[in-house]
């Protein structure tokens, strides 16, 4: 089943990055973090909704024994402007103290998402926190946030596919596009 296959696949104007682009960076990454990360106990940690498509693939591309957990977090609530207001919908359920912890996530933008997640986690003393983060979007953003593993960096656009969304739809396309400006409701 490839992504033209699919029913949302006309709604996409420019395909960034195709479903084997993201399958090859995402074997690399694996590789990257099975290295950096051999004999140390690892959590991958990722965040709802949108984190858990890469987290998927991407824990089924390290070759190292880990476990995995997520934290519930929504800020853009349906629109594709970030809102800026940030809700912990679901904390941790393991315990990460003194585990070394990469938080897996799907897209930075803004950088509240993840601002806040690190606090979060950082409040239940991970021996470790670095970041996995697909999409590192051109975006002026005043918080630095420090990524140590980055998928692609893409230009300041609205995207959807690979678990992003738009009002809840588009998270199954196995590529990552932009949406046609018809498909956006304001
Ligand atoms: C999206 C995305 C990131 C966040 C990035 O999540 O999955 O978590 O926004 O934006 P930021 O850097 O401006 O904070 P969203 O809040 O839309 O929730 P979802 O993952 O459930 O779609």
């Amino acid at each position: 089943m490839t992504a033209e296959n699919h029913e949302l696949f006309t709604h996409i104007g420019k395909v960034l990055y195709s479903e084997e682009q993201i399958r090859q960076r995402v074997q690399e990454l694996g590789r990257e973090l099975s290295k950096d990360y051999q004999g140390k106990p690892l959590v991958l940690v990722s965040i709802l909704k949108g984190g858990i498509v890469f987290l998927a693939d991407l824990l089924r591309s390290i070759t190292i024994p880990h476990v995995f957990d997520v934290i519930g977090a929504s800020s853009y609530r349906g629109g594709t402007i970030s809102t800026g207001k940030i809700s912990i919908t679901k904390d941790l359920d393991l315990d990460i103290r003194g585990k070394h912890v990469v938080l897996v996530e799907d897209i930075l933008d803004t950088g509240k998402t993840l601002n806040l997640v690190l606090e979060l986690i950082n409040l239940h003393e991970p021996a470790s926190l670095e970041i996995c983060c697909l999409l590192d979007k051109d975006h002026p953003r005043e918080l630095v946030i420090p990524i140590k593993y980055t998928g692609f960096r893409i230009p300041d656009e609205f995207v959807v596919g690979y678990g992003l969304d738009y009002q809840e739809k588009y998270r199954n396309l196995p590529c990552i596009g932009v949406l046609n400006e018809e498909h956006i409701h304001a």
